[in-house]
């Protein structure tokens, strides 16, 4: 199997370039080595690669920044995803890319399933969801598959974020109003690795039959306050901690540049009963990746 992956350097395009290795042969290319705001030099790489899949896991990421770089969060988000969409389907080829909770507005207080109506509150949201409907129009075989609060040990995340003022501050306030579904990187990569193993050496028939938009994240949910909790007690430098208290507090207290939606949970019932798998909760998965780094 020939695959093509983008954002190696990324929280999840470093796990999955770890975790295809056993299924062929993957080339995997990151910012600035190619830039998605150049879509000629894009389209040349795909040619010139001939891939049978392509993953793309690059995306601009940064919420409140895309505020004021909307024309750019465009081009990464979903310009580059729809030229991407097209080629795979000239080529053949199948198109795995990932979206966000943030396509959604965060006011039903249920886990949102893929038949709830997105209403994006900031430009990331509007970006992701746009890139969405750009591949679907393309026509490709394409999966995409909705995350949330995805966070890895090697990269910045709100879990180093956690761990450094833990280590520094005695009082830490945590918001207890946004909700979503903590998802570990390794495991999210990790299952799109067996999803193309099941699809075996031809995958192409196997993932046209199940291609669509399906939410992927860590089982059940949390408040950040919960999340930053057991991240606490996972952390194997507790001695370190000079933290004392981590008291509740609302977004509302902690204006940022992009309004962010308040209860993003997803329902990844739709996944499951697909592929007859899941992401374990995200507690468990917590606890392993605090373990093994
Ligand atoms: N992180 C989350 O909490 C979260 C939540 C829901 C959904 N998602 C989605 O999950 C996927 C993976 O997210 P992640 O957290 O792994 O993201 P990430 O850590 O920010 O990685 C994204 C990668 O894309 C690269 N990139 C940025 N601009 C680019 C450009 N112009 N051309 C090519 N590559 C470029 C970045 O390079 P630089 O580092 O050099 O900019 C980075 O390596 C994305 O689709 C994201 O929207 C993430």
């Amino acid at each position: 199997m020939k695959i093509l992956l983008f954002g190696k350097h990324g929280k999840l395009g470093w796990e999955l370039h770890r975790s295809l290795q056993g299924l062929g042969r993957v080339l995997a290319y990151d910012y600035p080595e190619i830039d998605f705001t150049v879509p000629s030099s894009l389209r040349r790489l795909v040619e010139d690669i001939g891939p049978q899949i392509v993953i793309n896991a690059a995306a601009y990421t940064d919420v409140d920044k895309a505020e004021s770089e909307a024309e750019r969060a465009k081009l990464i988000n979903a310009e580059a995803p729809a030229l991407l969409a097209e080629m795979c389907r000239d080529l053949g080829a199948a198109l795995i890319h990932y979206s966000t909770d943030y396509v959604f507005d965060g006011q039903t207080g249920t886990p949102y399933t893929e038949n709830d109506a997105p209403r994006p509150l900031n430009v990331y949201g509007q970006t992701k969801l746009d890139g969405e409907g750009a591949i679907f129009q393309a026509g490709a075989t394409s999966l995409i598959f909705r995350t949330a609060w995805v966070y890895s040990m090697r990269r910045a995340s709100f879990v180093s974020k956690v761990l450094s003022w833990a280590h520094s501050q005695p009082e830490i306030r945590i918001v207890d109003d946004q909700i979503s579904n903590p998802t570990w990187a390794r495991a999210l990569a990790e299952i799109t690795t067996q999803l193309l193993a099941k699809a075996g050496p031809d995958p192409l028939p196997w993932l046209s039959e199940r291609a669509g938009l399906y939410h992927l994240a860590g089982g059940g949910f949390a408040s950040r306050q919960e999340w930053a909790k057991a991240i606490l007690q996972n952390d194997p430098d507790q001695t370190h901690q000079v933290v004392q208290r981590v008291l509740p507090a609302r977004s509302a207290e902690f204006p940022t540049v992009a309004v962010r939606p308040l209860f993003t949970a997803l329902d990844c019932g739709k996944f499951e009963r697909t592929f007859a798998v899941r992401l374990p909760d995200w507690e468990l998965a917590l606890n392993l990746a605090m373990e093994t780094g």
